[in-house]
């Protein structure tokens, strides 16, 4: 600095001094991100706090729901303050990707998961997966008395006895499912007898609720919320179990997770920073020991032993990148589902 020379060496020290005081502190500013949250917020902030403890980087996270930030981002587009976007859900990822606002993630993050838990473009990638499950009163339903297929759930000998939450993101990325694996007329057809035979409850929890409490005798759902309810006090899933259909049935869908960088991000480095530990050990021992219960999907990385295993779960072949959301939507509407 110019002006530092002419000041006696005292004052120039102080100055000098002040700089080099100032200088962690708009490093640590640089150092940080933004993620528009999706997730369920208890997993992201377990995450957050061990990345932010591991790597120093400040990271400040806006809680919303899957579609409700893809629409934002789209609105925002070059000027979204996010760096991140981290959704529960597959459908929402393919919105923003196919308007082109992703930043492609890091081949080193993306050879860290298999293939099956992330697109081929690699604009997004897999963090965590869920298993849709029937979770059901075992006090009135056998196994004998299971729905051997989600479909069935559609058949009039099921009307007025299941319960799932439509207007969720969740159960609209098991629609979209369906519909990719057997198309538009036979998802129509399964939506119309759906609206016959359920009854619509706000939230996975409160469905899962109901059937504890024998307000209907099951409930389609993610496997999660029975774990992260018996790991507590039980009380909201004492007489429930889960049916998995297994068998690729489309109720046998494990939903991907997606994360993913805006294009726009002014920290890219930061932010791939953030998905390469989310998808590496420090991000999957999470989901291993934490109180998600969600799957993880590294590879090599083991999910909590209290859940039955991905590779058992016969999982339909779904592709994630393009889970259509617009059309399940469209279709749920005219069945009067939301
Ligand atoms: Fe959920």
């Amino acid at each position: 600095m110019k002006t530092s020379s002419t000041l006696p060496a005292g004052i120039a020290a102080l100055a000098f001094s002040v700089l080099a005081l100032s200088t962690p502190a708009s490093a640590q500013v640089a150092d940080s991100i933004t993620i528009y949250n999706a997730q369920h917020e208890g997993l992201t902030k377990e995450w957050v706090d061990a990345f932010t403890e591991e790597t120093g980087i400040v990271v400040t996270v806006r809680n919303g729901s899957d579609l409700e930030f893809a629409n934002q981002i789209v609105q925002e587009g070059a000027n979204s303050p996010a760096d991140v976007f981290l959704t529960e859900n597959s459908p929402a990822m393919a919105l923003v990707d196919g308007k082109g606002l992703f930043e492609p993630v890091d081949q080193v993050t993306l050879d860290q998961v298999p293939e099956q838990f992330r697109p081929a473009n690699g604009h997004w990638i897999g963090i965590a997966a869920r298993s849709t499950v029937f979770a059901y009163d075992k006090t009135k339903l056998s196994a004998d008395k299971l729905p051997k297929s989600m479909l069935d759930l559609a058949k009039p000998e099921w009307k007025g006895r299941w319960a799932a939450s439509p207007s969720g993101a969740d159960f609209q990325a098991i629609v979209g499912a369906l519909l990719q694996l057997k198309g538009e007329e036979a998802t129509a057809e399964w939506l119309k007898g759906m609206k016959e035979n359920f009854t619509a409850y706000r939230g996975n929890s409160t469905a899962m609720k109901a059937v504890n409490a024998g307000q209907t005798e099951g409930a389609l759902i993610y496997h999660y919320y029975y774990f992260g309810d018996q790991a507590k006090t039980g009380e909201n899933s004492g007489n429930v179990s889960l049916h998995y259909f297994k068998n690729q049935d489309p109720g046998a869908f494990v939903s991907i997770s997606g994360g993913g960088i805006l294009a726009s991000s002014k920290h890219k480095e930061q932010a791939q920073a953030f998905l390469k530990w989310v998808t590496g050990k420090g991000g999957q021992a999470v989901l291993r020991d934490g109180t998600s219960y969600e799957y993880a999907v590294g590879k090599g990385e083991a999910s909590n032993k209290a859940l039955v295993p991905l590779a058992d779960l016969q999982a339909p072949k779904v592709e994630a990148s393009t889970l259509n959301n617009a059309k399940v939507t469209d279709m749920m509407t005219a069945a009067g589902l939301l």
